[in-house]
């Protein structure tokens, strides 16, 4: 089932996210829906506060970066993206380490703004896969890079929060609008700040 992706203003993207626990109702279908949500918006990784749970938890899939094998000069942080798809319950990242490198990212809740932000090279982080599995991998790449921005999600953070002040203040207008729903979007979306929703 799709489900609507809460847009920018929603308290609940704001809120740091709590554990849960195997007896988490429906999990399996909730993860489903996360995905299946994540794929309709042309997205690489969604979280749970996105869909208006305030769960740690995130699904990412980085397949739409994966590059052609035939590249010429390939992108060392494309390697290994074709089906790099998982779940992450109760992450936490043990470690960030490596050079700050920007990347314009976006944010499904935050439509058509794409902003560069700095983040480490390099994570070690400890999670829980779909089978309550324990893990504990190092990611770098585009994948450290999608899974810092999903686990800022569980944080209550925002991409847009990690930027300059002067930055931010170019965009308060356009923030405020996507929060009333004034925004060109194709999927299905939930505004805080309108009186109808949509
Ligand atoms: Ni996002």
């Amino acid at each position: 089932m799709i489900l609507p992706i809460v847009a920018y203003g929603d308290p609940v993207l704001k809120k740091e996210a709590e554990e849960i626990d195997q007896d988490y109702p429906n999990l399996d279908q909730l993860i489903a829906d996360m995905f299946e949500t994540m794929y309709e918006a042309s997205g690489v990784g969604l979280a749970a506060p996105q869909i208006g749970k305030s769960i740690r938890l995130f699904v990412v899939d980085g397949s739409p970066f994966a590059e052609d094998e035939d590249e010429e000069e390939p992108d060392p942080r494309a390697v290994d993206m074709e089906g790099f798809k998982q779940v992450f319950i109760n992450p936490i990242i043990e470690e960030e380490s490596g050079k700050e490198w920007g990347f314009a990212e976006g944010c499904l809740s935050i439509p058509k703004i794409r902003e560069e932000v700095m983040r480490k090279e390099r994570i070690k982080i400890s999670y829980f896969d779909q089978n309550w599995q324990l893990k504990e991998e190092e990611f770098d790449g585009y994948k450290a890079r999608i899974i810092q921005h999903e686990y800022d999600h569980i944080e209550g953070v925002l991409f847009t929060d990690h930027l300059s002040v002067l930055k931010k203040r170019l965009l308060t207008k356009r923030l405020a609008n996507i929060s009333q729903g004034i925004v060109e979007v194709d999927y299905r979306m939930k505004f805080p700040n309108t009186k109808k929703g949509r």
